[in-house]
């Protein structure tokens, strides 16, 4: 049997399963949404429909790939060793969702031997698509992107975003609070997978945030790093849960440096 586990074939699937996906958390979206319960805190919910368009991803790629390890943000998994795995944010940006303000996405990478490879983010309430794989470029819809030309942080557009616990909402907020006074301003959309996009196509001019998932970085974070943003952690980490920033390599360093020096990565 021939697996196909090349970039190329990888992200034509992801970018199928995605459209379906986003069609149904439109269905849903239009049906009206409730929060069904929540998780880490009381304002972090989920939504029938994160769970059944977790479902529906699930299923599709099984029909595929039946071998393939899915992690996914409603429902784990992923730790068997497979050569391929998927990561899913079946709605990234839950909270715009519930309040429908059109910054919500489904997200969706491939690893190979853990290495992400392809992905692709999907506004479902825009259809506006990002898609990238690794060493091939970074596009949304027929557009190659390239990540913003400037040079000066005190004129930088940063996105940020938080957690969902109170402790660490107050600790960025210091952060942000040291931060704000040396850029041009601050956006919160909501979407994480959304705003690494926004950082690939110069949008936004840079983008960082403690606390991220792989499911709300694995995707987004390679559009990024392929449009020429560098993506990392703080002190030579790589990005996870502790920090993800992602910034042209002329604001990369200046905007790290100050989010270590603010201690972004620490606190609860
Ligand atoms: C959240 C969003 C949000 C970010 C949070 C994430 P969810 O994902 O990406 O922008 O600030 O850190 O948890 O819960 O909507 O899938």
């Amino acid at each position: 049997m021939v697996t196909m586990d090349n970039p190329a074939e990888l992200l034509a699937l992801a970018v199928s399963v995605a459209r379906s996906a986003s069609d149904l958390a439109n269905r849903m979206r239009a049906a009206g949404v409730d929060a069904v319960a929540t998780k880490s805190t009381a304002t972090d919910v989920v939504t029938a429909a994160d769970r059944a368009v977790e479902q529906l991803v699930r299923d599709e790629l099984h029909k595929s790939r039946p071998g393939d390890a899915v992690l996914g943000e409603e429902y784990g998994g992923g730790q068997d060793q497979t050569a391929v795995r998927w990561i899913l944010d079946p709605i990234d940006g839950t909270v715009n969702y519930l309040y429908d303000l059109p910054q919500y996405a489904v997200s969706l990478a491939a690893e190979v031997d853990g290495v992400v490879v392809a992905g692709v983010v999907r506004n479902a309430a825009t259809g506006r698509e990002w898609t990238a794989t690794r060493g091939g470029g970074a596009f949304c819809g027929p557009r190659r992107l390239r990540a913003s030309t400037e040079t000066d942080l005190g004129q930088a557009l940063v996105g940020t975003g938080f957690g969902y616990a109170a402790e660490r909402r107050r600790h960025q907020a210091r952060v942000l609070g040291g931060l704000i006074g040396h850029i041009r301003d601050i956006r919160r959309l909501g979407a994480a997978s959304i705003d690494l996009c926004l950082v690939a196509e110069g949008t936004l001019d840079a983008y960082y945030e403690k606390g991220l998932n792989p499911w709300d970085h694995a995707a987004g974070g390679l559009v990024a790093a392929e449009a020429g943003a560098l993506v990392t952690g703080l002190d030579g980490n790589p990005p996870g849960l502790d920090m993800v920033v992602a910034a042209p390599p002329s604001l990369h360093q200046p905007l790290h440096d100050l989010l270590s020096k603010l201690d972004a990565a620490g606190g609860p």
